[in-house]
C-alpha cells in the first residue's frame, strides 16, 4: 500500500497524531476568513474536542484573522485544560447542567455543541436525558443569536439490513434504547429552539470518529491483538478519521439553518467487522478468532450529502487501518474508551 506524499506512513507519537489532526485545509482556511467573530466549543474536554479546538485556532492564525476560540467543559481531566492552553484554546470551566452557570458564557456568534453522555446510561437514565435534552435547551435559551453546530450520533436511526445502503437524512429516526432515544431528544429540543427563536442549527449525526487511540479500528486491533475472539453481532459499520469529523464540524458553521440541517457525517465505505478483521489480523501477525456469525442489520448512515458539501474524507480507510495495526504492536496508548459498536440493543 502506496501513502501519498501528504500522508505519514506511520504515526509514531501521540504528538504527531495531535498534529495530523489539527492540520486545516484551504476550505476551513476560507472559512475562517468569511465568518464573523469568536467561536465557543461546548463540552470541549472530550475525545474529540481537544483536536477540534486546536484545529480551529490553527486554520484561524493560518487565515490571517483574529478570532477567539473558547473551549468549555468542566475539565474533570484536568491535563485537558493543559492540553486546550497549549493549543491557544481559552479554557472555560462550566457545568453545563448548571443553568445559572450557562448563562454566564461569552455570547459568541458561533457555537459547536459536543457535549453529550452515552455510557453508563444503563441504571441512570435520567442523568442520560438531562445532560442530552436539559442541556440543549439551557444552551439555546442563553445562545439565541449564535449559529450552533451541535453534535448528534447515527444512532437515531435504526439498524437496518445490509442491503441498504444506508439512512439518509430524511429517513424516519427510529432510535433503539434510551441513549439513542435522548440523543433524538437532543435533536429535537434544538429544533424547537431553532424554530421558535430563529436560531441557524447544523445537527451532525455522527457515526463512528476514528483516532489511532480510540475508535472501532482501535477497539477491534486491540481484541486482536491480545488474541480476544471479535464479536460480529454488529458486522458492519461506517467510520471517519476523526481529523475530517472535525474538518467537517467546524465547515458545517456555514451549513446552520432554521429549522436545523441536518447532515449524516461518516466515511463513504461500509466496513466489514470480518474483513476489517482479516486485515488487522495480516498487518498484526495473529491469527483473528470470532465470537458468532455476522449479524444482520447494523447502523449504516450515508453522508452522500456531506461528502457533496465538503469533499470525501481526506484520510482514507486504509491509511487508517494501517496507522492504528502499527499503534497497538507498538504499544501506543489507548484512550480506554471502547465505543461498544457491537451492541445491538441500545443499552449503554
Ligand atoms: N466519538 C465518536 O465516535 C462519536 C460518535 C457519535 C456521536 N458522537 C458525539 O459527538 C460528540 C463529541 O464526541 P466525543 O467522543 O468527543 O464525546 P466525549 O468524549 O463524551 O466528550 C464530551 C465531553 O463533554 C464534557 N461534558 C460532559 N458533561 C458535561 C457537563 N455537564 N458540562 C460541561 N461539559 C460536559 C466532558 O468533559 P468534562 O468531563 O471535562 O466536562 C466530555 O469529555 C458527543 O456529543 C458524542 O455523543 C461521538
Amino acid at each position: 500500500m502506496t501513502l501519498p506524499d501528504t500522508l505519514p506512513k506511520r504515526l509514531c507519537s501521540e504528538a504527531e497524531v495531535d498534529e495530523l489532526m489539527a492540520r486545516p485545509n484551504d476550505a476551513l482556511i476560507d472559512m475562517m476568513r468569511r465568518i464573523e467573530g469568536d467561536i465557543a466549543i461546548l463540552g470541549i474536554a472530550g475525545k474529540m474536542g481537544l483536536s477540534l479546538g486546536a484545529l480551529a485556532v490553527n486554520a484561524i492564525r493560518a487565515a490571517g484573522v483574529t478570532r477567539n476560540v473558547y473551549g468549555i467543559s468542566r475539565f474533570s481531566d484536568p491535563a485537558a485544560l493543559i492540553a486546550l492552553e497549549q493549543a491557544g484554546v481559552i479554557p472555560v470551566r462550566c457545568d453545563l447542567l448548571d443553568r445559572a452557570a450557562v448563562k454566564g458564557l461569552p455570547k459568541v456568534p458561533n457555537v459547536i455543541f459536543m457535549a453529550g453522555r452515552k455510557f453508563g446510561t444503563a441504571g441512570e437514565e435520567d442523568l442520560t436525558w438531562a445532560m442530552n435534552t436539559l442541556v440543549p435547551a439551557q444552551v439555546c435559551e442563553h445562545f439565541t443569536r449564535s449559529r450552533i453546530v451541535a453534535f448528534s450520533t447515527g444512532c437515531v436511526y435504526p439498524l437496518i439490513p445490509l442491503d441498504r445502503i444506508g439512512c439518509v437524512e430524511t429517513d424516519r429516526p427510529v432510535p433503539v434504547g434510551e441513549y439513542a432515544q435522548s440523543c433524538l431528544g437532543r435533536e429535537r429540543t434544538f429544533e424547537y429552539f431553532s424554530r421558535i427563536n430563529g436560531t441557524p442549527v447544523c445537527v451532525l449525526r455522527l457515526n463512528y470518529a476514528l483516532d489511532v487511540r480510540y475508535g472501532v479500528i482501535h477497539d477491534l486491533a486491540r481484541t486482536i491483538w491480545e488474541g480476544r475472539p471479535v464479536d460480529r453481532t454488529v458486522g458492519h459499520f461506517n467510520a471517519i478519521w476523526q481529523g475530517d469529523a472535525n474538518r467537517q464540524a467546524l465547515l458545517a458553521l456555514e451549513q446552520c439553518s432554521t429549522p436545523p440541517t441536518l447532515l449524516n457525517l461518516t466515511g463513504p465505505e461500509t466496513v466489514s467487522v470480518t474483513t476489517l478483521a482479516e486485515t488487522l489480523g495480516r498487518l498484526l501477525d495473529k491469527t483473528v478468532t470470532y465470537a458468532g456469525e455476522p449479524g444482520p442489520t447494523a447502523y449504516l448512515n450515508n453522508a452522500a450529502m456531506a461528502h457533496g458539501l465538503f469533499g470525501y474524507p481526506s484520510v482514507p480507510l486504509a491509511h487508517v487501518i494501517a496507522w492504528t495495526a502499527e499503534w497497538v504492536k507498538q504499544g501506543g496508548r489507548s484512550l480506554g474508551k471502547p465505543t461498544h459498536f457491537e451492541v445491538a440493543d441500545g443499552k449503554y
